[in-house]
């Protein structure tokens, strides 16, 4: 059986083809730059980029695939959340291949696919477990009873751990996304040149704000030269404090619902020390912990594909009337 994924929820135009035995045929992604310049993603330019870009990146995909579009058997699309004006044009062009190739049409929630990111490339992963979903938008953990039950067990009160990574970054005039320019700029400082705070917030909620602020206090009463000096320090430990939390938090959810099985999805989840930091801790705790490369923990069409073979084995189609929804409960 043979899907298509998109994916066009927010600053990343994706296309691929999934054979559910095969696995990932192809996986197009093409990667907004226009953003860069506003340190954060602006939506009319999104949409407007995603239009001029989504037939281009079907048709790679579909070529890479070495398949046409006669041979598809179903298209999974991101309906929600994300940017309206760029979730619709993902959504538009699925519904018009679903129309005119007469094939299912597959709405997806994004979180849902990050999740199946994780399943992608580790079938051995299996339920009951523990998902840290850690993007630009989201910062969550959610328990798994079984494939497709999300049971959310707590959420960040304000930033999300991506949007802190960004911030910071443009705060120290790195650039966007922040994220992989904090992460390798990190390689080279001392995580512990600054202790900044851990947020202290119950359960299994989080909270990134204090961090940031923590952080932006520091380089306002620092002299100027001191912070270009010590830029990966400075990297390295409000990275640190990020993570910290992250991995701490997730190992005690695991032991809460006394799982065995950690899986992290999202952009964040492609973070080398948050990749190794809970590999350590979980493995103290007798706990494994599934990730997707790199690749696939930032927005990517594969992973909606793999969710969208799920649901389709589950009967789960969406009509016409299929429409984007910017915050689509999970
Ligand atoms: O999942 P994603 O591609 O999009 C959303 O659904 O939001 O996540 C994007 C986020 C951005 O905030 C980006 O800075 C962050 O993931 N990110 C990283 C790394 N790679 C991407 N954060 C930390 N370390 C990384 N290596
Ligand atoms: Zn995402």
């Amino acid at each position: 059986m043979l899907i298509l994924g998109i994916e066009t929820s927010c600053d990343e135009t994706a296309v691929a083809v999934l054979d559910d035995i095969q696995g990932i045929l192809s996986d197009i992604i093409s990667s907004q730059l226009e953003h860069s310049q506003y340190g954060g993603v602006v939506p009319e330019i999104a949409s407007r980029t995603h239009l001029k870009t989504i037939l281009p990146v079907l048709e790679k995909a579909l070529s890479a695939a070495k398949v046409s579009l006669s041979q598809l058997d179903g298209i999974a699309v991101t309906c929600g959340p994300g940017l309206v004006g760029s979730l619709l044009v993902g959504i538009s062009v699925a519904k018009a291949l679903h129309f005119s190739l007469a094939i299912p049409l597959i709405g997806i929630h994004h979180i849902e696919a990050h999740i199946f990111a994780a399943i992608l490339e580790n079938p051995e992963l299996s339920p009951p477990f523990v998902a840290l979903v850690v993007s630009g938008g989201h910062t969550q953990l959610i328990f798994l009873p079984a494939f497709g039950v999300y049971e959310i067990l707590g959420s960040t009160r304000d930033d999300a751990a991506g949007e802190a990574f960004d911030k910071v970054a443009a705060l120290l005039g790195l650039g966007y996304p922040g994220g992989p320019i904090i992460n390798r700029l990190a390689e080279k400082g001392d995580p512990e040149f600054m202790k900044f705070p851990r947020a202290s917030v119950k359960d299994f909620e989080f909270s990134y704000s204090g961090l940031k602020t923590a952080v932006v206090n520091y380089v306002k009463n620092s002299p100027a030269d001191i912070v270009r000096r010590h830029l990966s320090d400075i990297a390295a430990s409000f990275q640190e404090a990020a993570v910290d939390v992250l991995v701490e938090k997730s190992i005690q959810a695991a032991k809460h619902k006394d799982v065995e099985k950690i899986a992290v999805a999202g952009g964040v989840g492609a973070n080398s020390r948050l990749r190794n930091l809970l590999k350590e801790r979980a493995a103290k705790a007798g706990v494994s912990v599934f990730y997707p490369s790199p690749v696939l923990c930032t927005d990517n069409g594969a992973m909606v594909a793999k969710a969208g073979a799920f649901r389709l084995s589950l009967g789960q189609t969406s009509g016409l009337d299929l429409n984007a929804n910017p915050r689509m409960k999970l």
